[in-house]
């Protein structure tokens, strides 16, 4: 076991500790508030969820009916949308419906697939996350069209007694996989429920309204590599499901998926994809959590002027983003590419890196960056709580993980939400831990999406907030290798203990 699966381990049990009581609820903010001297940008980010009272439940609980919020994007890339059942006796009905195009508005086919979940502890390295194991009973495949039922059922034909020489029938259920042995045609398709894996339900109530109520569902996340995909287990999640009885009254797709099955699949509202338009200032919406136990928030500034950004990374030991840890600034300058020819509804983007601060936020990363020897992270042993440290002269901070310059290559797009609000995606980072530094590592789906927060990128919106938590200006990454960020947070929590 090398060292750091060892802190891996270790950090994994510290998270387990802490989640292992039944219940906690988190005040996300202190106050309602906002200071004089506080921007939008980081009034929102210091007020994640709008001051909603955000509750995890611990153990979660699952039962009733769960549906996508929008057009999901999976790596590959895949279109689909999801409504899944989980019933008393721990059965669950869960529908997969794939569809042609970014919009999901042409549907191809539909997988149903029927099993059993049993949760288990909380996850050892998700903190608020819960493990659980599954067991398929049957899986079925209904088509939509005539082209994708012939097609399908000549591509499986090789590998499964089901599929037909010709093709199938479209609005048929075909059988792929059952228990008692009948067929196995699932691997063709790519095809697991990896994401039963890994559960976390949030409860909120929106715009401090009581009657309000919105339930969520958030399952583990799947490979960004989709040969990995039947081998992964999940380390962070998807986009989450909304409860059908419980969900945001604003969510016109939540009704649509709601009232879908395998022959009458949801067919969204058509929208035209938005150009992307990297201006101003945008922030994360929640508590975000990268692969391997990393919380952070983002803020990004976009200068479209001369083609610069800036990214504050805030770094977080806890799941509701309380417990600051480090921050990282960076800056560099970006192009746009093309559409992407390989995700439909995309903007290919390339990143450049080369200046970066570093700033600790609590006793354990600093000691952990004075513990690291020689001019490989700012200053030997001159690291200091809540000080900001350059680290480009250093060319990065390999206690970080980070070498400079660095370039990415990404995908971005822009949606607006029910409130009329811009969100920009940008890509799923790999979930080996690489980064997409080369052209055909480009990602293919997406991460959670951040929201426009101001227009301008002018700089006194970086003015301080009062609040003495309040993250420092600087903080945030483009080039951070997920790896060694593992390991440091893992040194943390350890020093944490
Ligand atoms: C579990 O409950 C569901 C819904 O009530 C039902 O359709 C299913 O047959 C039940 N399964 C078992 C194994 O009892
Ligand atoms: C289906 O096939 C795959 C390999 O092709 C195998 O790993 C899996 O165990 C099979 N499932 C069943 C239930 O036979
Ligand atoms: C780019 O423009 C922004 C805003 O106009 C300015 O603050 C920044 O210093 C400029 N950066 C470079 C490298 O010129």
């Amino acid at each position: 076991m090398g060292p750091s699966s060892t802190l891996l381990l270790l950090a994994a049990f510290w998270g387990w500790a802490q989640a292992s009581s039944r219940h906690y609820s988190s005040r996300l903010e202190k106050t309602y508030g906002r200071s004089v001297t506080d921007s939008q940008c980081q009034h929102m980010l210091k007020h994640l969820h709008n001051g909603a009272r955000i509750t995890v439940q611990m153990p979660p609980i699952i039962e009733g009916h769960w549906v996508s919020t929008s057009c999901e994007v999976r790596p590959g890339p895949e279109f689909l949308t999801r409504s899944y059942r989980f019933y008393p006796n721990n059965t669950f009905h869960a529908h997969q419906f794939y569809y042609e195009d970014n919009h999901c508005t042409r549907p191809t086919y539909t997988l149903l697939v029927r099993g059993r979940l049993r949760l288990r502890q909380a996850s050892w390295i998700i903190r608020g996350g819960t493990e659980a194991e599954y067991h398929l009973h049957r899986v079925h495949v209904a088509c939509h069209t005539a082209a994708v039922a012939k097609e399908l059922g000549r591509r499986l034909h090789g590998s499964c007694r089901a599929a037909a020489r010709g093709g199938w029938e479209p609005g048929v259920p075909y059988e792929l996989w059952s228990e008692e042995g009948g067929y196995n045609c699932s691997r063709e398709l790519n095809f697991a429920m990896h994401e039963l894996q890994l559960l976390r339900v949030e409860k909120q109530y929106l715009h401090h309204n009581l009657d309000h109520l919105v339930e969520e569902l958030f399952l583990g996340d799947i490979h960004t590599e989709p040969s990995q995909r039947l081998y992964y287990k999940p380390s962070s999640y998807q986009t989450a499901l909304q409860n059908a009885k419980n969900h945001d009254h604003g969510c016109i797709v939540c009704r649509i998926i709601y009232r879908s099955d395998e022959f009458h699949p949801p067919i969204l509202p058509p929208r035209a994809d938005l150009t992307v338009g990297l201006y101003g200032q945008w922030v994360s919406q929640r508590c975000e959590v990268r692969p391997e136990a990393l919380f952070l928030t983002r803020h990004f500034v976009f200068h479209d002027n001369n083609h610069t950004w800036e990214g504050h990374y805030y770094h977080y030991s806890d799941p509701v983003c309380k417990h600051p840890t480090f921050t990282i600034y960076a800056r560099g300058r970006y192009s746009r590419g093309l559409h992407s020819t390989r995700v439909m509804g995309g903007t290919d983007f390339v990143f450049k890196v080369n200046h970066m601060t570093v700033t600790p936020m609590d006793l354990a990363t600093t000691s952990l960056l004075n513990v690291f020897n020689g001019n490989e992270c700012g200053a030997q042993g001159s690291w200091q709580v809540g000080v900001e440290q350059d680290v480009t002269v250093t060319n990065g901070c390999v206690a970080l993980g980070i070498r400079l310059p660095h370039t990415e290559y990404e995908l971005f797009r822009m949606e607006q939400d029910a409130r009329g609000r811009y969100l920009l995606y940008n890509g799923q980072r790999p979930s080996d831990g690489s980064s997409p530094d080369r052209p055909e590592k480009r990602a293919t789906s997406y991460q959670m999406p951040l929201v426009q927060c101001s227009s301008s990128g002018q700089a006194s919106d970086f003015s301080q907030g009062a609040d003495s938590h309040s993250p420092p200006h600087n903080g945030c990454t483009g080039g951070v290798s997920q790896k060694h960020m593992v390991a440091v947070t893992a040194l943390l929590l350890l020093w944490q203990r």
